[in-house]
């Protein structure tokens, strides 16, 4: 059984834990606000805000419900558009109204939901931030300069909302129902007495291991729901990100989100703020783990191609046993990884790169926001005066699996940037990676891609010296 709020209803829900949080909203509850689009985390037509504890705070995120299973709702607070205007038009429904933000209106309750979302958000209060939480939206036939301008007005009606004592404050200016205010006291009850149970017929299923769901579900949905899933999502230990005698120890479960939102990460990477915006959407975000990125073995899983970049290493765990395994040693082939089917990541480790360390992350897509790379690289790098000292550079989209460029590594480590230098780096870049032509570009595009990309490493840490230069327009 799974109890958690719906709106401002308990609900005890005894379908499948595999079942999505979607169907138990429109065809169990009927709650028809929100909508299926392309049940993949693409549209965001189904977006739903998920309130839960977090270190004792509530603390809401967007998420699609079409890719969330229902048993990762255990002791939430799931808010549909109905939740939101409970008596009245919200302001952010009206301020969509104003500026004739919807048309047929089927992306409509995604976008209010989304934005929702963002006046939710303690520390967001403007236009861009209200934009970015919109990123998972797609609307057909609106146009999204109307959306924005949209945006641009609730940002603005929210700009002397206070830091904390949100939730009071939006209340009393009409933005949230009033059931909001007892949420968290309400969770806390919820949390205490009751913790998910199986359901009687789970027992004999497959087992399916499952954390926030964005690639399982989209690729084998019926399996997930049909099987005895082991939800990972919210498991205490895989949270958390800290730092133990010199290296960064990242749990499993850690969302992209939380990632970049940790102090120490952001810490480590100050250009990360340029980086996550390349990553999916922000409901994705919300929800796509660590752990998630690595098993999944897609060829360009872009947190993969980062820790690889970091030389990173996978803690694995099953019962009481633990092996660490190099991440450029944990594939294996085209969706094979050095994982037994029950072994589960519990924690990603790296070593924390010196100040002088340099680092990037580079991606290109179709598109730029909401969109898996064509190909994608990242590069940490340490210089010892004009010396490369160190070197890890790594890739995605060029090769079965996301690949370190072990050979291109071994030999630029010793070498000066020189331009001859990285022309024969560029060569064997060429001779360790393996594109196919597909629907992200032909194998000669991605080629050239990789090139560009590992040229742009090297310009963004130098800018355009004397060496680089001899790549640039080219
Ligand atoms: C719309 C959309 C956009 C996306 N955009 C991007 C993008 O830009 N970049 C990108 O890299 N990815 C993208 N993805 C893919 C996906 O979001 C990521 O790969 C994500 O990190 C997967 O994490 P998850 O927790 O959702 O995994 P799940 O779907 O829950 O699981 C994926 C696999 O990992 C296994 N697994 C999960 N946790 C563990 C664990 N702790 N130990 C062992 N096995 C485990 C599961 O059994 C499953 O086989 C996108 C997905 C969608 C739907
Ligand atoms: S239905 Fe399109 S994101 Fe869920
Ligand atoms: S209003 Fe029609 S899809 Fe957005």
């Amino acid at each position: 059984m799974v109890q958690f709020i719906l709106n401002n209803q308990t609900v005890t829900a005894t379908q499948a834990k595999g079942s999505t949080i979607l169907d138990y909203i429109r065809y169990y509850m009927r709650l028809m606000g929100t909508k299926i689009g392309c049940r993949e985390g693409d549209c965001g037509a189904c977006t739903i805000l998920v309130g839960s504890l977090e270190a004792d705070k509530l603390v809401y995120r967007s998420m699609t419900s079409c890719l969330m299973p229902l048993g990762n709702a255990q002791g939430k607070h799931i808010v549909t558009v109905e939740g939101i205007n409970m008596q009245n038009i919200s302001p952010v429904q009206q301020s969509i109204i104003d500026t004739n933000g919807t048309q047929c209106g089927f992306c409509t309750p995604g976008f209010v939901v989304s934005l929702t979302g963002f006046i939710l958000g303690n520390k967001s209060t403007t236009y861009e931030q209200a934009v970015a939480a919109i990123d998972g939206n797609i609307c057909r036939c609106t146009g999204y300069k109307s959306i924005e301008r949209s945006a641009k007005i609730i940002a603005g009606s929210i700009a002397q909302k206070p830091e904390s004592g949100t939730t009071d404050w939006l209340v009393i200016n009409g933005f949230l129902p009033a059931y909001f205010l007892n949420i968290e006291n309400r969770l806390r009850e919820l949390q205490i007495t009751n913790t998910l149970s199986p359901l009687e017929n789970d027992t004999g299923k497959t087992k399916t291991i499952v954390a926030g769901g964005t690639d399982i579900v989209v690729q084998r949905p019926q399996m997930v729901k049909h099987s005895n899933v082991e939800l990972l999502f919210d498991t205490r230990i895989l949270r958390g990100i800290k730092e133990e005698e010199g290296q960064c120890i990242v749990g499993g479960g850690v969302t992209v989100t939380e990632f970049f939102e940790s102090p120490l990460i952001q810490r480590i990477f100050p250009a990360l703020a340029k980086h996550i915006k390349l990553v999916s959407s922000t409901p994705i975000r919300n929800m796509a783990t660590m752990a998630g990125n690595i098993v999944n073995a897609s060829p360009i899983g872009d947190m993969t191609v980062f820790f690889l970049a970091l030389d990173a290493s996978v803690v694995l765990a099953r019962d009481s046993q633990q092996r660490t395994v190099k991440l450029k040693n944990f594939y294996k082939g085209y969706k094979q990884t050095d994982k037994e089917a029950e072994e589960i990541i519990i924690e990603i480790l790296f070593d924390i790169p010196s100040e002088q360390t340099l680092f990037n992350f580079e991606k290109v897509s179709k598109r730029t926001n909401l969109d898996i790379a064509s190909v994608n690289s990242a590069c940490q790098l340490q210089m010892a005066f004009d010396t490369i000292e160190t070197i890890h550079l790594s890739a995605g989209g060029v090769a079965p699996f996301p690949k370190y460029l072990s050979n291109t590594c071994a030999y630029l480590q010793g070498k000066k940037l020189e331009t001859q230098t990285l022309e024969e780096a560029l060569k064997i870049v060429n001779a360790e990676i393996a594109p196919i032509s597909d629907a992200r570009g032909s194998k000669e595009y991605k080629q050239l891609l990789l090139r560009q990309l590992v040229i742009a490493h090297f310009l963004q840490f130098f800018g355009p010296t004397e060496a680089i230069k001899k790549f640039l327009f080219q």
